[in-house]
């Protein structure tokens, strides 16, 4: 299964506000991860939308005097509007309101329920739930009586529910994270979900029967599926799960589901195990991203610290937008991804190159002739639309690899006969492209000190006489604990 494309996918985003710079973080990093596996002539499969459902959305549509459906239609394209300006070349774009989504979210349901192994039951819930989440809390998860995320009040709730036997799967998903590291990333992440699976899990609650928003479930229509089952169901729809069986065997499992820190639970413990229970291989690996800070706390609208994306681009244009956010702010300790993005300081091209050189084990100079090699070859060029596969440039660098090379001035840059190896090449010609997928911009300076300013701008006097203060590493994606 899902062994001929490589499928990442950005989670998708609540639409009842416009986005921010750290949702367009998430959506960037994947764009240049897909476009990168698309440069090695890999076909991809990059998925991002928006998650309409539930609570939140039908409140935020009560509030704008609106119907949920109206709402939704309403907010969406500002969403892709965003993903148009940063250049996101996604090859699909999924709303959970569409036809599609519903019949997958009903195929999985009726796979788990029918399991033989009475996975779904009906019970009653009462607890602690926070409405942004869209989760219930236990007493101690809370911070002075509040959200441990949204720092909201939390609501009191009872209602009889369906319930997912997630507890039965708990040994099986140990089991998973222990011998696979891979599965989980990066290793802070990996250590907090051990963890909590070591000190056992419960069953979760799939329906809610007190509001109406949402995808019934097919054996009781009076409930509608509870968002978690039905938001990390996109993943598997958008693959063909339940409309394109043959689509789907080439596709599944997702090869990286990237996301923010706040969403690992779910991703990582509830998608999963509701996979096993339909009988379905679970995605290979869940990559976690820490948050754009905001004096500690993360940036939201809800704390007024969100700030638009154009308010960037107007200024700086996408390429050092891309370029900034994935060059200048650590990405994570990760090696797979880490490589790409070291944090190591302002840097350009070449810096990047010789990194990357040195990492594997070649001399500086190496590095230094990556990119006028690589144009000599003929850069390989994409934009959103078409992207071209680079074999064929790989495969003029392996013919070439016993000729002179000359630079575009006519300088010779490498002389074959042994000195140059093919391989070499063909590696150097990869940082190149790697480069590439991030963008062609060196120029992040200026935005790393207008970021402070706009923000100070946008926050208002909560932040303006601190902004001085706030560098702009202060706002880097850094792990919190
Ligand atoms: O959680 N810095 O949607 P969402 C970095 N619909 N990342 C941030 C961020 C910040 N300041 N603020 C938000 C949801 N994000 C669900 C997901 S997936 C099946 C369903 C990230 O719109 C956040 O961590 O609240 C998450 O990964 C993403 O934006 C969407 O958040
Ligand atoms: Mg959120």
């Amino acid at each position: 299964m899902g062994r001929d494309v490589f499928f990442i996918t950005t989670p998708i985003y609540y639409p009842n506000d416009v986005p921010h710079i750290g949702h367009a973080y998430d959506a960037v990093a994947v764009d240049v991860i897909a476009r990168f596996h698309r440069l090695l002539g890999e076909e991809v499969f990059h998925l991002t939308g928006t998650d309409e459902h539930g609570l939140k959305l039908q409140r935020a549509a009560e509030k704008a005097g609106m119907t949920p459906k109206a709402w939704v239609d309403e907010m969406e394209p500002k969403w892709r509007a965003v993903w148009e300006r940063l250049d996101i070349a996604y090859d699909d774009y999924i709303r959970t309101t569409e036809p599609r989504h519903h019949a997958a979210v009903q195929k999985l349901l009726t796979a788990v329920h029918d399991n033989g192994r009475d996975d779904i039951y009906l019970g009653s819930y009462e607890g602690l739930y926070c409405v942004a989440c869209e989760a219930y809390y236990v007493e101690g998860d809370l911070r002075a009586g509040n959200c441990p995320i949204h720092d909201r009040p939390v609501e009191h709730m009872r209602e009889e529910n369906y319930f997912f036997r997630l507890s039965a799967y708990r040994d099986w998903l140990l089991d998973r994270y222990e011998s696979d590291p891979d599965a989980l990333q990066p290793e802070s992440r990996r250590n907090e979900i051990l963890s909590l699976l070591r000190s056992g899990l419960q069953d979760f609650s799939i329906s809610r029967s007190s509001f109406t928003w949402g995808v019934p479930i097919p054996w009781d229509p009076k409930h509608v599926t509870y968002v978690w089952f039905d938001a990390l169901t996109n993943y598997a729809t958008a693959a063909g799960y339940a409309d394109d069986p043959a689509r789907f065997a080439r596709v599944w499992p997702a090869d990286v589901h990237m996301i923010g820190k706040d969403i690992v639970r779910f991703h990582a413990v509830y998608w999963p195990a509701m996979l096993r229970a339909a009988g379905v291989e679970p995605p290979r690996q869940v990559w976690a991203h820490g948050f754009l800070t905001v004096g500690g706390q993360k940036m939201s609208k809800t704390n007024a610290t969100g700030i638009h994306p154009f308010d960037l681009l107007d200024h700086f244009g996408v390429d050092s937008y891309r370029y900034y956010f994935l060059r200048e702010i650590a990405f994570g300790q990760e090696p797979r991804i880490a490589a790409l993005w070291e944090d190591s300081g302002p840097g350009d091209i070449a810096t990047m190159q010789r990194e990357y050189a040195q990492e594997m084990g070649y001399p500086a100079w190496v590095g230094d002739a990556v990119v006028p090699v690589a144009r000599a070859l003929g850069e390989p060029s994409f934009g959103t639309k078409s992207l071209p596969s680079t074999t064929g440039t790989v495969k003029v660098a392996e013919l070439g690899g016993n000729d002179i090379i000359k630079s575009q001035s006519g300088n010779k840059l490498l002389v074959g006969g042994g000195m140059m190896l093919p391989r070499r090449l063909r590696i150097m010609l990869h940082a190149h492209l790697k480069m590439r997928a991030i963008s062609q911009s060196h120029r992040p300076s200026r935005m790393a000190m207008w970021i402070p300013a706009r923000l100070a701008a946008t926050v208002g006097d909560q932040y303006r006489s601190r902004w001085v203060s706030l560098r702009w590493w202060s706002m880097r994606a850094c792990m919190v604990a």
